[in-house]
């Protein structure tokens, strides 16, 4: 068997990857704060308020934390799958230092109040600008690289990474299409009920893609890594993709369920929601089943089950999504806490600890060593991790369900049972139980900090990697 030489470009994805566990901290102290913030209202400290600091919470996790685990892990799965170097460390090394200066410009004009008013698209226009040149970037690295690959087969995580960029560059200039009067204000190009639809059909695709397809490429090359085993099966694997890219596009309507929007149009989207569950499903067992045979690596290998658990959450969430799909129980969900619930059983238990895992596994390989400074201390992680997010998402379900049930409880002669006021009275308890969970979660994020640390200080930085290629060899 004949070898060549390769070399990869780590350095982009080293940035890349400290800078998620850093954003994950900022974001979820973010998210902390703002779960005090209810319990405790006085903590409401002048700008520095609930209305806008939860936007800034938002694009900080989602964004900042989310988008550098997405550019982390996409840059060295395609590389290492495609065994070239990528396409221009120039264009990567913009990628990197524009998403910061994005991130920094959220961080400041998010809390100013400077925004479009449109939910996880809250950036004006100049600062959109700036997102569309980035993204066109990552994807000429991207594509690029695919393109000068080594061999003939492309990797299907590739497949999950593609679609997500090619999805959410077309989400991200469609949604934010706007008229600027200033340069801190623009108007949304679309009206009414018009705007709401678009507004909503990026807001469940920034899930399903953004959330969703970036992560699943992670899924498909970390947890057959990690479990040192093929992907349970291939075929699955390729059903998979294009059944979730083709249903995800049509279930943004539930989010509009019983507003001005067209029976029929709520309806197409709660059908679609339920098809949704057969392909994220079948993308989750393809992920657990990965482990058959090998099961017992989850005793004692936390980054696995930081993946496994994860694909837990991802199939616990996305059974839960097509049940809030439906036009009755979303009539109870609707407003409430169970949404939070749900967003947080799919951000916290999905996007966290798939992306924590896959991180895991990098960060020695990025800084030459041969694993973390301290495994005890990735199992510590776990445990609390996972405490957090049992305690966050049971709070949020019991307050939810029971906010609904309060709205809609009415007396003999027709009136309501309950004020608005006395429900919130209601909910104190459980938003103390999910700022604990929070905490715990934050506090799992800081011990990997530390463990990232002195990974970092015993360590020595690769920046390229040169690595022997079996001239046959497909993955
Ligand atoms: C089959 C998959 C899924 C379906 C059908 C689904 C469905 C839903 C439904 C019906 C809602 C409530 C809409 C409302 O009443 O306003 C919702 C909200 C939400 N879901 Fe899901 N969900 C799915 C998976 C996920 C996953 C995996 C995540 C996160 C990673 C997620 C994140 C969210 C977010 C962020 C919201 C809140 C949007 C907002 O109002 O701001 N969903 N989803
Ligand atoms: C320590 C961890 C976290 C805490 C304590 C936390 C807390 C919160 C709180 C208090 C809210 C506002 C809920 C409300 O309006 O009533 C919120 C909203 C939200 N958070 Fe988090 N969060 C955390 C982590 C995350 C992560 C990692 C993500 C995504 C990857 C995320 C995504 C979101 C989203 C999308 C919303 C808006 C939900 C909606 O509109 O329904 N959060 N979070």
């Amino acid at each position: 068997m004949s070898e060549t030489q390769s070399t990869y470009n780590y350095r982009v994805v080293r940035q890349f990857a400290v800078m998620t566990v850093i954003w994950g901290i900022v974001g979820m102290l973010v998210g902390v704060i703002i779960a005090a913030q209810l319990v405790w209202p006085e903590l409401n400290l002048g700008f520095l308020h609930f209305g806008r600091l939860r936007p800034l919470h938002t694009n900080a996790v989602i964004f900042a934390f989310g988008g550098c685990a997405l550019f982390a892990t996409s840059y060295y799965v395609v590389q290492r799958t495609c065994h070239t170097r990528l396409f221009s460390d120039g264009l990567a090394a913009f990628t990197f230092w524009g998403w910061q200066l994005i991130i920094v410009l959220a961080a400041v004009t998010l809390p100013l109040g400077i925004t479009s008013g449109k939910e996880y698209a809250e950036l004006e226009w100049p600062i959109d600008i700036l997102i569309t040149l980035v993204w066109v970037a990552y994807a000429v690295v991207f594509f690029g690289t695919l393109a000068k690959r080594k061999v003939s087969h492309i990797y299907v995580a590739n497949w999950f990474y593609g679609g997500f960029i090619l999805a959410v560059a077309l989400l991200h200039v469609v949604n934010s299409a706007a008229s600027p009067v200033t340069l801190f204000k623009s108007y949304s190009a679309y009206a009414g009920v018009q705007d709401a639809m678009i507004q909503w059909w990026y807001g469940h695709n920034a899930v399903g893609f953004f959330l969703t397809a970036g992560f699943l490429g992670m899924m498909y090359y970390f947890v057959p890594k990690q479990a040192e085993r093929p992907i349970y099966s291939y075929r699955l694997s390729v059903v998979h993709f294009w059944a979730l890219i083709f249903t995800y596009m049509w279930a943004g309507p539930h989010h509009l369920h019983f507003t001005a929007l067209p029976d029929w149009t709520q309806s197409v989207g709660m059908v679609f929601s339920l098809i949704l569950l057969a392909p994220s499903w079948g993308g989750m067992i393809n992920g657990v089943m990965t482990l058959s045979g090998a099961w017992h690596k989850l005793r004692d290998d936390p980054i696995l089950k930081f993946l496994i658990t994860s694909l837990s959450f991802y199939g616990m969430s996305t059974f839960e999504g097509p049940m809030m799909s439906i036009k009755t129980v979303n009539a109870l969900s609707h407003y409430t806490d169970w949404t939070v619930g749900h967003v947080h059983s799919g951000a916290l238990g999905w996007v966290a600890m798939v992306s924590i895992g896959a991180i895991y596994y990098l960060l020695p390989r990025l800084f030459g060593k041969s694993e973390m400074f301290s495994v005890r201390l990735i199992t510590v992680h776990f445990w609390v991790a996972t405490i957090g997010v049992v305690l966050y998402i049971a709070s949020m379900w019991i307050a939810g369900v029971m906010q609904g049930l309060m709205w809609r409880a009415v007396n003999a002669d027709g009136t309501l049972t309950y004020s608005f006021v006395e429900s919130v009275k209601a909910s104190y308890p459980f938003w103390a139980i999910r700022f604990l969970g929070g905490v715990l979660f934050l506090f799992g994020m800081l011990v990997m900090a530390y463990n990232m640390f002195k990974t970092m200080a015993g360590g020595r930085t690769v920046d390229d990697a040169r690595v022997l290629v079996p001239a046959a060899h497909h993955a």
